[in-house]
């Protein structure tokens, strides 16, 4: 199936399916994929953010994770991107900060590390990604961030695999962090998470902010020298994988025959967002 991509007459293909009930959807790009006008397609308070970063590196991940996010949201709401309003609520002091908030009934987590970006969306199952380069990590950090469990485990580790392990742990810590809204207002170090090598789990979580509902974990293939995992509240998800590299060229192609940037791609399928 194909769908016109609105204001161009061009045909694209269908690269927004619509999201299912139980359905997690992780679409994946890059800092490579930040073309300039992307910036385009971002909110007022996301464009000024891009213009304040001056490292290069950072603005190609924020440009990109901004624009995808905001282009797979709309095009499940059938919105042009332009109309799309999210908003974030910061759950310590109630500023316009932290997780992001889409209409209902869709639930966003996005993240970006190194040269990846991932944004994951689902229907009312509340969701944190966290995306990772594998990086040496100081020794003070470990200390902080890690349970006493976990710092024995990661002791146990050949040196070489070490970093590799910090960052397992610290993925699953930021995904739990994210998907309740905490983030790292809540010390990472209380909550305890299963080995690296083990199937991903929550072992407890300690301190007034425990979630009352059961909190589901999933180790992701982020690709080379990265690791990311998704964390969901309440609920297990199935996990798809989508391509938002080709979605954020499409837009380019778009704007190459239009010489507009506001239109998202058109889904092909009524969305009826049944529970
Ligand atoms: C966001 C945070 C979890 C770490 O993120 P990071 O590894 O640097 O960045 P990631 O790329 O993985 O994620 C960033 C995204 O997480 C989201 N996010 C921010 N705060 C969040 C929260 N409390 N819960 C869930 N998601 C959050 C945003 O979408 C953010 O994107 P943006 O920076 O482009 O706006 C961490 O910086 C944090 O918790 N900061 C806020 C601490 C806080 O609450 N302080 C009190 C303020 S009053």
């Amino acid at each position: 199936m194909t769908a016109g991509v609105a204001g161009t007459g061009l045909a694209a293909p269908a690269l927004v399916p619509p999201l299912r009930p139980g359905q997690c959807q992780l679409w994946w790009a890059s800092a490579r994929d930040a073309h300039p006008r992307l910036r385009e397609l971002l909110d007022e308070g996301g464009r000024a953010r891009a213009d304040r970063l001056r490292k290069p590196a950072a603005r190609a991940l924020h440009l990109t994770a901004h624009a995808l996010a905001r282009v797979v949201t709309a095009a499940q709401l059938q919105l042009q991107t332009s109309m799309l309003r999210m908003q974030a609520v910061c759950k310590q002091c109630g500023g316009p900060h932290g997780k992001p908030q889409p209409p209902e009934p869709l639930r966003l987590s996005w993240s970006h590390s190194g040269e990846r970006v991932v944004v994951a969306l689902t229907l009312r199952i509340d969701i944190g990604v966290d995306v990772e380069r594998v990086a040496p990590y100081e020794q003070e950090t470990a200390d902080r961030v890690l349970a006493a469990p976990e710092r024995a485990a990661l002791a146990t580790l050949p040196e070489a695999g070490r970093p590799e392990g910090f960052v397992r742990y610290w993925t699953r810590k930021e995904a739990l962090l994210k998907s309740t809204g905490d983030g790292l207002a809540v010390s990472p170090g209380l909550l305890h998470v299963t080995a690296p090598a083990a199937a991903p789990r929550l072992l407890s979580w300690s301190g007034p902010a425990r979630p009352s509902l059961p909190l589901h974990l999933y180790d992701l293939d982020a690709g080379p020298g990265h690791l990311a995992a998704l964390a969901t509240v309440g609920a297990p998800v199935r996990l798809t994988r989508h391509d938002g590299s080709s979605l954020l060229a499409a837009q380019h192609a778009s704007a190459d025959a239009s010489g507009l940037l506001t239109d998202p791609i058109r889904p092909t399928a009524e969305r009826s967002f049944a529970s």
